[in-house]
């Protein structure tokens, strides 16, 4: 059958108050490669009517469960049925519905990160590698123009201007955690400080994560040993809220990765630096459009979204003329965009897209 756009989505989590979800749905419809058509979008079926309401989702297709919903989509004609299912919920909850959708012949788009355990990562590798399907972890930074920018140089080697890279300095610092939220009916601190929703680690899972597959992405290579530490600062506290690491990479470059939930008036401090044998990057994402090349003979200087001389890639990341801010819901809607030409075109994905390797399925 041909797969026209656009393609037909369905939710899990993202009901009332949620945080990514909406971000996923606006991401999905920037550019018309999606309709949402129905979801399984919160715990409490109310809830769910109330979002389906609001986001346009027919009543009969805002389901009271995610395993109700697979099972009466599977059922639909085909021409009206959800190809892709979309998972926001919190972190244990992933591979469970990652492999019954898989199984029920979805493709899957799934945030960070992949699960909670390697035991579970690899068995989403399995139920993908059975399924003849695609998979999407949006791992939304890699759709960053300059973020693709700067995995363009770096993959130039010695004919570019960074050279053989050799150290990589990654950080995610966050305050929001500084002090115990949980305790005051905050749902997002809530699962996040939970190990049975969010997973053994707490800050490493949430934003770490991030920084991980950006020290990966733009280096185009596997850390492949750490020394680390973590702690937790707020007392109580059953999951890491700080941590850091000497890491290593497998072509030889070394460096170092911190992220930390109690940096108190930090907001989303992503930032990356990249130093070679002949030049540097940094890339910070609260200024998202601006990527910094550090050179011996030239000084600083600053590649910008919107302009002619970036990477073919990083190109076509961007949506607007150079000096018109673009960022956080752009590079999600990068990553929906390619996901749905792979799946219309009946490709493979492209190899910047993140799918499930970026989820380190290794044990
Ligand atoms: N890529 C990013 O930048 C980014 C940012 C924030 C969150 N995330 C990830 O997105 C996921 C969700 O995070 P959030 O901040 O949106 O959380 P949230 O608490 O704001 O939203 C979670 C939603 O899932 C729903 N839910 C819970 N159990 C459910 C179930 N059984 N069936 C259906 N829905 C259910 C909740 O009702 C809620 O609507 C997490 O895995 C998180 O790590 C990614």
């Amino acid at each position: 059958m041909t797969t026209t756009y656009p393609l037909r989505l369905a939710m899990v989590g993202g009901g009332p108050g949620a945080f990514i979800g909406a971000v996923h749905r606006t991401a999905a419809l920037m550019d018309g490669a999606f309709t949402l058509v129905a979801g399984a979008l919160s715990s409490d079926p109310a809830k769910c009517q109330e979002r389906a309401a609001e986001w346009g989702i027919a009543p009969e297709r805002a389901y009271d469960s995610w395993r109700e919903m697979l099972a009466a989509e599977q059922a639909l004609p085909e021409e009206m049925r959800a190809q892709v299912i979309s998972i926001v919920t919190p972190n244990h909850l992933h591979h469970e519905v990652a492999i019954a959708a898989l199984h029920a012949g979805f493709h899957v788009a799934c945030d960070k990160p992949l699960t909670t355990t390697s035991a579970h990562a690899v068995a989403i590798a399995d139920a993908l590698e059975s399924s003849g399907k695609l998979f999407l972890l949006t791992h939304n930074y890699t759709g960053a123009p300059m973020v693709r920018e700067a995995r363009a140089l770096v993959a130039q080697g010695e004919e570019g201007p960074i050279g053989t890279l050799r150290k990589v300095y990654v950080e995610y610092l966050q305050g929001w955690l500084s002090e115990d939220l949980e305790t005051t009916g905050q749902k997002q601190a809530a699962w996040r400080t939970d190990p049975k929703r969010n997973g053994p680690g707490g800050s490493l899972g949430d934003i770490g994560t991030h920084a991980h597959n950006l020290a990966e992405f733009i280096s185009g290579q596997r850390i492949t040993r750490l020394l680390g530490s973590r702690r937790s600062f707020v007392e109580g506290r059953a999951v890491d809220d700080d941590a850091m690491a000497m890491i290593e990479f497998e072509g030889g470059a070394d460096g170092m990765l911190r992220c930390s939930q109690v940096c108190v008036g930090r907001e989303n401090g992503l930032a990356i630096q990249l130093f070679g044998t002949k030049g540097g990057l940094e890339w910070r994402q609260e200024h998202p459009n601006d990527l910094t090349i550090y050179s011996a003979t030239e000084g600083p200087l600053t590649r910008r979204t919107g302009n002619g001389y970036l990477s073919p890639l990083a190109q076509s990341s961007c949506r607007v003329p150079p000096g018109h801010p673009e960022g956080y819901l752009e590079s999600f809607a990068n990553l929906y965009r390619e996901f749905a030409d792979a799946i219309r075109s009946g490709d493979p994905l492209p190899t910047h897209l993140p799918s499930i390797e970026a989820g380190n399925t290794w044990t």
